[in-house]
């Protein structure tokens, strides 16, 4: 876990909002840009707080929200009620809605389609997809309608399985000059970022000259733009198991185990709730309400119907 915390020195009320001119200028000055993905109000008033730059909604959702081994499941309906509950609760950082699997595969108009209601109906400024290939022209075509795209490659969780698994990518020379050439691509089109997932930290370094435009990395190590993490993997909310390249820095599902323990253990032991937990009633009124309780005719009455 990180030794020194520490809380932004600007408050969330005073801070410009992030944009993708702004993502282009941190690259440039070589300033580090913060990622972290967020699913609802609660974890984006946290995000905005803790001052980070690019909020993703993920389709990481499935797997750590909705309990799915994979995230394919996930689709526009979910995605698009998480990213609109998030975007109530940021106000700094770039909004980006991850487009789920089977939302932009099939054609340009879906994919257009599709990225417009994470626009309109959740307010996102932005929409990630993954993959090079036949994603590049789906990306081309989000762009020319208006919406920046950032792109997604190296391990792609949405085909994974062609992948064969949650592995790295890019550890053989064909590999890499892939994922070089699938980089180039989406960059061409007008990508404004791109996401490099579990990739050799040499292989991006070997890269990283050749592109204009912010790398996140996630997994593919330091000499990217910026980072990126889970939200649940990085605080230590989901499960014990993590990929390689996550480091924990808090442990909120055991501080969240020991509230709900405490609060059953003060439940069964009757010490909760105190008398400050409890509503007062004007003792004149009480005697009232107990002289109708005391009534015979009320008890007759319970029994007329
Ligand atoms: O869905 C997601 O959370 C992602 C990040 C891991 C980059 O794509």
């Amino acid at each position: 876990m990180s030794p020194e915390p520490k809380v932004p020195s600007t408050p969330p009320d005073e801070r410009t909002p992030i944009t993708v001119p702004r993502l282009a200028e941190m690259k440039e000055s070589g300033e580090p840009i913060v990622m972290v993905t967020a699913y609802d109000y609660p974890s984006a008033l946290v995000v905005e707080e803790a001052g980070v730059d690019v909020v993703l909604v993920g389709d990481t959702a499935a797997m750590v929200v909705l309990g799915h081994d994979s995230t394919t499941p996930i689709g526009m309906d979910e995605m698009v009620t998480m990213a609109a509950a998030v975007r109530r609760g940021v106000r700094t950082p770039l909004l980006v809605g991850d487009m789920p699997f089977g939302s932009y595969e099939a054609s340009n108009e879906q994919a257009i389609s599709n990225a417009q209601i994470f626009v309109k109906e959740a307010g996102c400024a932005a929409v990630k997809l993954e993959r090079g290939g036949p994603s590049v022209d789906r990306a081309r075509a989000i762009v020319r309608a208006g919406i920046p795209v950032m792109g997604h490659v190296g391990l792609t969780p949405q085909t994974a399985s062609s992948l064969g698994g949650f592995k790295a990518q890019g550890r053989t020379a064909e590999q890499a000059a892939k994922l070089a050439e699938d980089t180039l691509a989406l960059q061409s089109v007008g990508c404004f970022a791109i996401v490099f997932e579990a990739v050799p930290a040499a292989v991006t370094d070997a890269l990283m000259d050749q592109l204009e435009v912010p790398v996140i990395g996630i997994g593919a190590g330091p000499a990217t733009d910026g980072q990126v993490l889970v939200f649940h993997d990085l605080l230590g909310i989901y499960g014990e198991q993590v990929p390689r390249f996550v480091r924990r820095y808090a442990d909120v599902r055991g501080e969240m185990v020991s509230g709900l323990s405490a609060y059953a253990d003060d439940v069964r032991h009757r010490r909760f709730p105190a008398d400050e937990h409890t509503y007062s009633i004007d003792p004149a009124e009480l005697e009232e309400f107990r002289r109708y309780l005391d009534q015979d005719s009320l008890a007759a009455s319970a029994w007329d119907w």
